[in-house]
């Protein structure tokens, strides 16, 4: 069973803002997108390691790349998440993994349990993801000052990454939506080609650097590793 992993690392970081996209800024003295490499390789299962950048940020993405193996080279990706992933997979085409783990390079606290547990499921289930459930009450609102009622916080799941998927099935999925590329998760493109997608637990320290803030949290908790 071989199982590659699609880090997505395209994207410019325009909410956490500073002049350096997000990915390419280091937190605990390592960079965000080496960190999320890292995770990956070396765990179990896992065969090669692709990252999709954005065409301008070669040199960047070299330099936080020096020295790391079984990473492959990185392909350039599209104006969307969505774009990004489908360039990914069809990058994969030639050499194709069964099982296929989609991430984000902004999510640098991927751990070793959530990457088994994402492999497990894709075999068993075909699509699965991580999922949180929420802390904080959801409200629709009403016009812009009202909140009206919301949905059944116990029905309600916050997703991350890794996603996971048959790899034949996430590719045909992706396919089937060229032209259309506005969905932010992969697990809406798998439904969208009428799939069902497991969920699994989720990992509260797997967070999304967004926002400056959520920088000065990651430097926290990469503190806390080190100790
Ligand atoms: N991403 C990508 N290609 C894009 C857009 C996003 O590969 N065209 C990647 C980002 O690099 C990130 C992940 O998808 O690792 C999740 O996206 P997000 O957190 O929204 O990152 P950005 O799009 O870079 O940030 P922002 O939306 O604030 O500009
Ligand atoms: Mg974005």
């Amino acid at each position: 069973m071989r199982t590659d992993v699609i880090v997505v690392a395209a994207g410019s970081g325009q909410r956490a803002g500073d002049g350096i996209p997000k990915q390419f800024r280091t937190v605990g003295g390592r960079a965000v997108l080496r960190r999320t490499l890292e995770a990956f390789l070396g765990q179990p299962g896992i065969r090669h390691v692709l990252p999709v950048i954005h065409p301008d940020h070669g040199a960047w993405c070299a330099e936080v790349m020096a020295g790391l193996e079984g990473v492959l080279p990185p392909v350039s990706g599209g104006a969307t998440r969505q774009a990004s992933v489908r360039a990914g997979l069809e990058a994969l085409a030639a050499d194709p993994p069964d099982v296929v783990l989609i991430h984000d390079a902004a999510r640098p606290f991927v751990s070793a349990r959530l990457v088994a547990d994402a492999i497990a499921a894709a075999r068993l289930h075909g699509a699965a993801v991580p999922a949180l459930a929420l802390v904080d009450t959801i409200k629709a609102l009403t016009n812009n000052d009202f909140v009206g009622s919301g949905p059944d916080r116990n029905s309600l799941r916050s997703v991350q990454t890794p996603q996971s998927f048959r790899y034949d099935l996430i590719l045909s999925a992706h396919r089937a939506r060229i032209g259309t590329d506005d969905l932010t998760d992969d697990a809406a493109v798998a439904e969208a080609a009428g799939h069902r997608v497991a969920a699994f637990p989720g990992d509260p320290t797997n967070t999304k650097i967004t926002t400056p803030e959520d920088f000065v949290t990651a430097e926290r908790n990469a503190a806390l590793e080190l100790t």
